[in-house]
């Protein structure tokens, strides 16, 4: 029965033209690699990637013994690692086996550019993405769910959006709060799921994982998808899921093991941290090109005497959540060695994301205790642009420094400068922005605005970054704002050097 509402999961989520589903997920792995991978029925022996240069000529082959579970899972997380490639280089590939052994599909990925290649690029920005249809984010919802936080009939969800746009960027980062699956319980508690058991929920937990993968296969096949934890990995009860009709509130103690403990999300995924001294799929570093992309755990782990808020005894309320690890103050020992080691002259742009905000005008959404630990090293080594999501609003603020704006603005900031973007769509929406807003605002949506959408970098060259908040249902830009940083290191190797870009404009 499992299997076979997975198959129906995988049809729904049929735009695009894969003849199978396995979720394949693509991610960046050092100078050379791409890690590869994908989730089958059964348990397998030697998982593997037929690659070559020509869809036509496959000639080799990466294979590994890495084909994982865990309890209550419906299928197993196999993950190669293809190694020895040449930076921005378009593959193709095919996992073996596939859900469906007769595919004919083959996939393409391109690899990561060279760092110090100063060529232009985008990357799309999601954070708080949800599934999409039946068991998430669709034209209907449970009756305490205002209509703006649905979609329209004919409206274009997020996954669609980011699908019609693959031409636009070279990857896709999503720094937690990934599919909502602990939402199950609050999805049939309001009538919009069947009701079931307790027992039963695990089942349904499993689904809308597996259908926001399927659902994500049509971008995270060509596309490397770099994941961080969100507050939604942690657990199944979505930190405590109230039944108002009984008077009942569901606490972790219902969570199978399958469902507590970032059980999904570490299995799910193999982020970069063996090669850039992080841990795990929370906290790692890569370099693409002029940028050095650094994604942070808000979740577990700050260190220095702090309880992380989903971590037991966290704000959260949850139980059942371990620090990740054991190295007392590992992430910020961790995140100072990875800044000191950034060169300047290869990687100008130093790009943070974390779960949480740091700054916000919804400041019951920040993470103070992560303010403490993170943002003396942000500010000490000049991070750019520090992205984040959790309150499922959109805010661009100024850049800032222990709550003190910087006196130039978007140009040449000391300051590290805030975007949050949790717009991106699940199940119930969006929040409400919080009014007035904070002093350093510069730009916000909220439910006033029922408008769900995507953030996407645009790296013009070594002094010019733009941020723009993409509409999911058009496409359109309804936010743009350039950060312009004077670099004279770099100014001989940038193509467009000492010029001065305006919100907005190509550079
Ligand atoms: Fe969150």
């Amino acid at each position: 029965m499992r299997v076979s509402s997975l198959l129906v999961a995988a049809a729904a989520a049929s735009a695009h033209a894969y003849t199978t589903n396995s979720q394949i997920r693509l991610a960046y792995h050092g100078d050379s690699g791409m890690m590869v991978s994908w989730n089958t029925f059964n348990h397998v022996e030697n998982p593997s990637v037929h690659w070559g240069l020509s869809k036509d000529r496959l000639n080799n082959i990466a294979t590994s013994n890495v084909s994982i579970t865990y309890p209550t899972s419906t299928t197993y997380n196999n993950h190669v690692l293809i190694n020895d490639l040449r930076p921005d280089t378009t593959y193709f590939y095919k996992p073996s086996p596939l859900m469906k052994s007769n595919s004919t599909d083959i996939f393409n990925f391109t690899t990561s550019r060279r760092a110090g290649d100063n060529t232009p690029f985008s990357v799309a920005v999601v954070v708080d993405l949800g599934t999409m249809g039946s068991k998430g984010l669709t034209t209907s919802a449970g009756a305490p769910v205002a209509s703006t936080n649905i979609l329209q009939p004919g409206e274009r969800n997020t996954i669609d959006s980011l699908e019609s746009s693959l031409a636009d960027f070279d990857f896709l980062w999503h720094a937690g709060d990934i599919a909502y699956a602990d939402y199950w319980l609050k999805e049939e508690i309001q009538q919009f799921l069947p009701n079931t058991t307790i027992q039963g929920g695990a089942a349904v937990y499993e689904s809308i994982l597996n259908e926001f993968y399927d659902e994500m296969m049509a971008i995270t096949a060509s596309k490397p998808y770099m994941v961080g934890p969100g507050n939604h990995e942690a657990n199944c009860d979505n930190a405590g899921t109230k039944d108002k009709a009984h008077n009942i509130t569901y606490d972790s103690s219902i969570c199978m093991p399958g469902q507590t403990n970032f059980t999904g999300f570490k299995n799910h995924f193999r982020m970069p941290s063996d090669v850039s001294g992080g841990t795990g799929n929370f906290w790692y570093s890569f370099d693409h090109g002029m940028v050095h992309f650094i994604q942070l755990d808000t979740e577990t782990d700050l260190g220095h005497g702090f309880i992380g808020p989903d971590e037991t005894g966290g704000s959260e309320g949850f139980f059942n959540v371990d620090p990740v690890n054991a190295t007392m103050n590992a992430q910020t020992t961790w995140l100072e060695a990875d800044l000191a080691a950034v060169d300047r002259s290869k990687t100008p742009w130093v790009i943070v994301a974390g779960h949480r905000a740091l700054y916000l005008s919804n400041t019951d959404d920040t993470c103070s205790t992560c303010k403490d630990v993170f943002e003396p090293l942000l500010i000490k080594y000049k991070v750019d642009l520090v992205l984040s999501g959790h309150s499922h609003i959109y805010e661009r603020l100024a850049p800032l420094a222990e709550g003190k704006e910087d006196p130039n603005g978007l140009e040449n900031p000391t300051f590290p400068w805030y975007i949050t973007n949790g717009a991106a769509g699940h199940y119930d929406g969006l929040d409400v922005l919080e009014s007035p807003r904070q002093p350093y605002s510069r730009f916000g949506l909220d439910t006033t605005n029922a408008t769900y959408g995507w953030s996407r970098l645009t790296f013009h060259n070594c002094t010019h970054l733009t941020h723009d908040f993409v509409a999911s249902n058009n496409n359109t830009v309804l936010d743009s704002a350039t950060l312009f940083k004077a670099r004279p290191w770099c100014a001989s190797s940038s193509s467009n050097h000492g010029e001065h870009c305006n919100h907005g404009e190509d550079c």
